[in-house]
């Protein structure tokens, strides 16, 4: 049970107040004094303090400012005598909010409801982290690359917000995936997520999806339809290839998230709505500003909040744990025990992905289907050349000052290997080693990958 700290000088009012937030579903401690809440605090962590802004011995607000920021408690001033003035310094300082004696049930109510929500949201996010921390993956999100670890950040961020999110980035970079966990960690979660691919629906039929329709409003309109927007309500619609949508609709969806109100295609009823928008791209949507595809106007409502989601390339590490999921996971639904070969982590390592998570995903399946028991280079792509296995000594990345003489000698190793198809014979010849060390030296770098 969450715990409440109350802070007041005036014995009616604390015994009052204790009453109504033990209503709410928390316990309460009370104190009289700064010094006493000090020594309560030394002794306990609330996990919320409703504290009188004038106390016989200083202001409530100094608590605030004593307190550990990293492992607060949410605090609520209150006070007999608010004005506009100190309550927005209060909220500045942090103070999640404000309220004036007599405190009025209702408001008490709804700031207890807002701090039993972001306390709920902290305990979601914090065991998010401790996945991340120990198994690689934020809630659906798998990767633990530094650049990665930013997008969890803006997430946490952004997700208890009814703020717009526009996600950009690659194809296959795992924008729907984001915009569902945006959704799930936020206040909509048990309300729909609605997607819609504005490139996937033909231009003349994108109005009435999205709006919906009255009977009789078109040739074919037999019926009433509500559209994805009304669908939506509570909950939130994802507008997935926002810059292929129609540039005559475009200012229909501005219109829409300006007004909070539809109408429906041959309706002239405004219909409100309540939807929280998270729009993407995978094309640069300044660009499709200068390219005349995209309302400018449009993109800033929609770039309140912007994601930029990072290609897999660059996302390093992350490679390998996405490719152990997938292959886990075929494993589990194939009851098959398959493991990929040196090589092949090393030919998943370097290739470029130009397709992202989505081709990652695919070519683990094929190389799946194609393997044995082992996953060999089957199935895998053909180094890019951007990112191309090192062909010879002096190629850059294949040796580094700082780099280990084992280190050196497995990517040696691998390189050849690679070099000649997986063909450990003729790699081995190469090398000047002998098959039974090339078998050895394998299977060390299997056991230690
Ligand atoms: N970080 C990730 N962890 C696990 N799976 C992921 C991750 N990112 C993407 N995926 C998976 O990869 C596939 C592609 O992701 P998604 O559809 O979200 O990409 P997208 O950016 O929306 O692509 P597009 O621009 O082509 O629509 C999905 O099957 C998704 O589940
Ligand atoms: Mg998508």
């Amino acid at each position: 049970m969450p715990q409440a700290l109350i802070v007041d000088d005036e014995p009616s009012s604390v015994s009052a107040m204790a009453e109504l937030v033990e209503k709410e579903g928390f316990t309460t401690t009370t104190a009289g004094t700064l010094a006493d809440a000090r020594s309560r605090l030394s002794q306990e962590r609330p996990d919320v303090i409703l504290v009188d802004l004038m106390l016989p011995d200083g202001s409530g607000l100094a608590l605030l400012e004593e307190m550990d920021p990293s492992r607060r408690a949410e605090v609520i001033l209150i006070s007999g005598h608010a004005t506009v003035d100190s309550a927005i310094s209060a909220l500045r300082v942090g103070v999640l909010d404000y309220l004036t004696k007599p405190v009025d049930v209702g408001r008490l109510k709804a700031v207890l409801a807002n701090v039993s929500r972001t306390l709920a949201f902290k305990e979601e996010v914090g065991s998010l982290r401790e996945e991340l921390r120990q198994l690689g993956h934020f809630g659906r999100l798998i990767g633990n690359s530094t650049p990665m670890q930013r997008v969890y950040d803006l997430i946490t961020r952004v997700a208890p917000t009814d703020a717009t999110v526009l996600l950009v980035g690659e194809s296959g970079t795992g924008k729907e995936e984001v915009a569902a966990t945006i959704h799930e960690l936020g206040r909509r979660k048990k309300q729909p997520f609605l997607p819609l691919n504005c490139g996937a629906v033909p231009p003349n039929l994108i109005e009435s999806e999205l709006f919906g329709h009255e009977k009789g409003s078109f040739t074919g309109a037999t019926q009433m339809h509500r559209g994805y927007f009304e669908r939506a309500t509570r909950g939130t619609l994802f507008l997935d290839e926002i810059t292929e949508m129609p540039i005559e609709l475009q200012v229909k969806l501005l219109r829409v998230l300006e007004t909070g109100t539809l109408v429906r295609v041959g309706g002239d009823e405004p219909i409100a709505v309540d939807v929280r928008v998270i729009a993407a791209s995978n094309r640069s949507p300044e660009q499709a500003v200068k390219d005349g595809k995209f309302r400018e106007d449009l993109l800033y409502r929609l770039n309140v909040f912007p994601i930029l989601l990072p290609p897999l390339r660059d996302r390093n590490g992350d490679i390998e744990l996405l490719a152990e999921h997938f292959l886990a996971q075929l494993n589990r639904e194939e009851g098959a025990n398959k493991k990929f070969s040196a090589v092949a982590r090393r030919r998943l390592d370097t290739y470029a992905w130009p397709g992202n998570v989505r081709e990652l995903m695919n070519i683990v399946r094929r190389a799946f289907i194609l393997a044995e028991e082992s996953i060999e280079l089957d199935g895998l792509p053909v180094a890019s050349s951007a990112s191309s296995v090192p062909s010879g000594p002096g190629a850059p990345d294949a040796i580094r000052v700082g780099m280990s003489l084992a280190e050196l000698e497995r990517h040696f190793i691998l390189a050849t290997l690679e070099q000649f198809g997986g063909d450990k014979r003729k790699a081995a010849e190469v090398l000047g080693i002998s098959l039974k060390t090339m078998y050895n030296r394998l299977n060390n770098y299997a056991a230690t990958v």
